[in-house]
């Protein structure tokens, strides 16, 4: 780690499982400031912390959404509505969660719509920005498959929002720990994300990406 740099958003990563530890050291590998929680006492956490993701600071849920700027929800979907929304209020908030039904059993919200997933999320948290990435890539690759700006086999990664400026940003963090960012139009769009769709666990550099996204949306 090369110490925090001034001026960049700070993180908060709900979930220290699979994606959050992942995740949460690929940010602090790129100088961003990371806070952990996960359902508990801090405290339950702390060694994990420690041990897997040197450098993040275990915390109760809601004061590392209170301190951060960007949130990621690294939580299975099914604990989703046990959260309290309100707490996401003016944060921007990752979602790189995927309704899976064998897993997360049904849950009515996330099926019978014809919306994606993370615009079910954002209907819920109507006070937060939400951004759709890293759910389409699987955590033992987060990690290794990072390659620096201008590499020619460089993956890329969505990233769609409805706002655009947010997208932007969060654009940035998936570009400084290592992946293309291609930004789409909107939260809609990242319908193409999520399991079944032509990006989703797919290895694509940024022409592949687009290439693909375009096809699937004039199919
Ligand atoms: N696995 C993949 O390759 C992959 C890839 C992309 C996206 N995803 C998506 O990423 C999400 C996480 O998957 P995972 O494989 O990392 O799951 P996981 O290994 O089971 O970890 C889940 C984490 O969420 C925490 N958690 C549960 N409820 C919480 C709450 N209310 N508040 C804060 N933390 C809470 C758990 O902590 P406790 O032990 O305290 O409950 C645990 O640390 C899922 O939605 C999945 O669909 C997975």
């Amino acid at each position: 780690m090369t110490g925090m740099e001034v001026g960049r958003p700070r993180i908060a990563i709900l979930g220290v499982g699979h994606v959050g530890s992942a995740l949460a050291r690929t940010m602090l590998d790129a100088s961003y400031e990371v806070a952990v929680a996960a359902s508990g006492d801090p405290k339950k956490i702390e060694l994990i912390a420690s041990v897997l993701m040197p450098g993040a600071r275990a915390h109760w849920a809601k004061d590392a959404v209170a301190d951060a700027d960007i949130v990621v929800l690294a939580i299975p979907l099914h604990r989703f509505s046990s959260l309290d929304h309100r707490m996401f209020d003016g944060k921007i908030v990752i979602d790189t969660m995927n309704y899976w039904a064998p897993t997360d059993g049904v849950q009515a919200l996330f099926e019978d719509t014809p919306l994606s997933s993370s615009e079910v999320v954002q209907g819920a948290l109507a006070g937060a920005t939400v951004v759709k990435t890293f759910n389409h890539i699987g955590y033992h690759e987060m990690e290794e498959e990072r390659r620096p700006a201008g590499s020619p086999d460089r993956r890329a990664l969505g990233v769609a929002s409805d706002d655009p400026q947010v997208a932007a940003l969060v654009g940035e963090l998936v570009d400084a720990i290592g992946y293309e960012p291609i930004v789409l139009d909107g939260l809609a769009e990242g319908n193409a994300f999520e399991p079944g769709g032509p990006v989703f666990g797919a290895r694509l550099t940024a022409p592949e990406f687009e290439r693909a996204v375009t096809v699937d949306a004039v199919a």
